[in-house]
């Protein structure tokens, strides 16, 4: 096929997601053939740098053939065969690994094929649970404003966005909203003292339970460091605060690792780098970088211990669940992440990556950076002394208008969201060095100044 078949072909019968296809009616659908480290090329030949890891992914970065390789040996040995009643090597080589990565007593790994399978099996096993515990009018889940959580009914039910739900509505019931860990938009009365915002925000998830009834509720779901809004991280405590209010009203505490395990945090998991103990972590992008779909859940011993015994049984199941080549993938990039020390790296490095963007903030669209590890959001505001955002007009003629082209034309892949208030979100594959952090820095800067002088 030649690049204009591509092209015409990909106008013609491609489906891209959350994407708005009448934009294609007059420019071309990016295509990306290759990648290579830390960078991917389109089918013009032309680099860009990789700063979203694809989709918060490819932790050990492109063309990696040792994955290759073993993604081959794994198909050409057993293609593929159901974890329903039976198991393969490389699945229980993974949940083996997997456990001892995982924080305490997280010994049971139940597989999916992504994130969003991932947060709709942990609900179901939280209302599962509490069924056989006697507790069986435990459904409720709550999560924070604009948290994304996935788009299948369920996990799009525990989503904190509002603007992608009411197509798809009626979502499952259940879902309860609390506010997130945004001390940039701390509300005026809590909005001095970090400590204090985030035992409010903590405390408002023990409001909200008991607002809901403490017996109807099965389970609170909170990301490490929250993406969607830009990276908020937890303020000091709040994790701990979180758990022990878990632990009065007997609500599980699942953490949403989709994103920030395996290496985006400087951890395997986020919970680590946080000190707090998660009932069920669920976690899918980095655990392969991509290299072939995999999700799961890693659960704590006692949740699974009322399903070890009798007919007690979790009436779940996916058919590409824990396939063999996507297990052999993950266990392959674990390899080199320990054999390159990437969580080292990170952790080496994310005062410079964090400094370098800073250095940003001279520029007067750059409000906050904030993050932590390989894991960034940069908020653009219209004022930087009274913070004042950008209408939903500008908002659109910025991102949409001109950021999101014109950082893809400068060569970086990064996200120009606004589902909160707009943001540039940053999140390199866990190999990037000083050299790629002074790549972002410089066209994040010509770009922001040029997008300045246009609002
Ligand atoms: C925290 C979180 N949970 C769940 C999901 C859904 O994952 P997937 O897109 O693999 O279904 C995502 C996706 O970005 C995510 O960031």
């Amino acid at each position: 096929m030649t690049d204009l078949d591509l092209q015409a072909a990909a106008k013609e019968h491609l489906w891209l997601h959350f994407t708005r296809m009448s934009t294609y009616g007059s420019s071309d659908v990016p295509v990306i053939v290759r990648g290579e480290g830390a960078y991917v090329y389109d089918d013009k030949g032309k680099r860009y740098l990789d700063g979203l890891a694809g989709l918060f992914v490819s932790m050990v970065g492109h063309s990696r053939t040792k994955i290759a390789e073993a993604a081959a040996k794994q198909a050409s040995e057993l293609a593929y065969f159901p974890l329903w009643s039976y198991a393969h090597p490389s699945a229980i080589k993974l949940a083996d690994r997997i456990a001892g990565l995982a924080p305490g007593d997280l010994n049971r790994v139940f597989f999916t094929t992504s994130g969003s399978e991932a947060v709709e099996s942990a609900w179901k096993l939280a209302k599962a649970y509490f069924k056989l515990k006697g507790e069986p009018t435990r459904y409720k889940v709550i999560s924070r404003d604009i948290a994304y959580h996935g788009t299948s009914m369920g996990a799009l039910a525990v989503t904190g966005l509002s603007a992608i739900k009411p197509d798809f509505e009626p979502l499952p019931p259940g879902g309860v909203r609390v506010p997130n860990t945004n001390f940039y938009r701390a509300p005026d009365f809590i909005s001095q003292d970090l400590e204090q915002f985030g035992i409010w925000a903590a405390d408002e998830i023990e409001r909200a339970i008991l607002r809901e009834g403490p017996e109807s509720v099965a389970a609170v779901f909170l990301e490490p460091v929250q993406n969607s809004g830009g990276c908020f991280p937890p303020p000091p405590g709040y994790f701990q605060r979180v758990r022990e209010i878990c632990d009065r009203y007997g609500v599980l505490l699942v953490s949403d690792e989709v994103i920030c395990a395996f290496g985006r945090l400087g951890y395997y998991f986020g919970s680590e780098r946080y000190g707090y103990q998660p009932d069920i972590i669920t976690f899918a992008k980095g655990v392969t970088s991509g290299y072939s779909p995999l999700g799961g859940m890693v659960v704590r011993d006692e949740i699974m211990e009322p399903f070890l015994s009798g007919p007690a049984t979790f009436l779940h199941g996916i058919t590409f669940a824990g396939h063999p080549v996507s297990t052999a993938v993950a266990l392959a990039n674990l390899d080199i992440f320990e054999e390159e020390d990437l969580l080292g790296n990170v952790r080496k490095n994310e005062d410079a990556f964090r400094a370098t963007l800073e250095k940003l903030t001279d520029l007067p669209i750059v409000g906050e950076v904030r993050g932590a590890g390989y894991f960034y959001g940069i908020e653009l505001v219209k004022d930087k002394d009274t913070k004042e955002t950008f209408d939903d007009d500008e908002s659109e003629r910025l991102l949409r208008g001109y950021l999101s082209h014109a950082l893809f034309d400068a060569g970086l892949i990064c996200r120009a969201d606004d589902r909160g208030d707009p943001v540039i979100q940053l999140a390199p594959p866990l190999i990037c060095t000083q050299e790629h952090f002074d790549e972002i820095e410089q066209v994040l800067r010509a770009t922001l100044t040029e997008a300045w002088k246009r609002i």
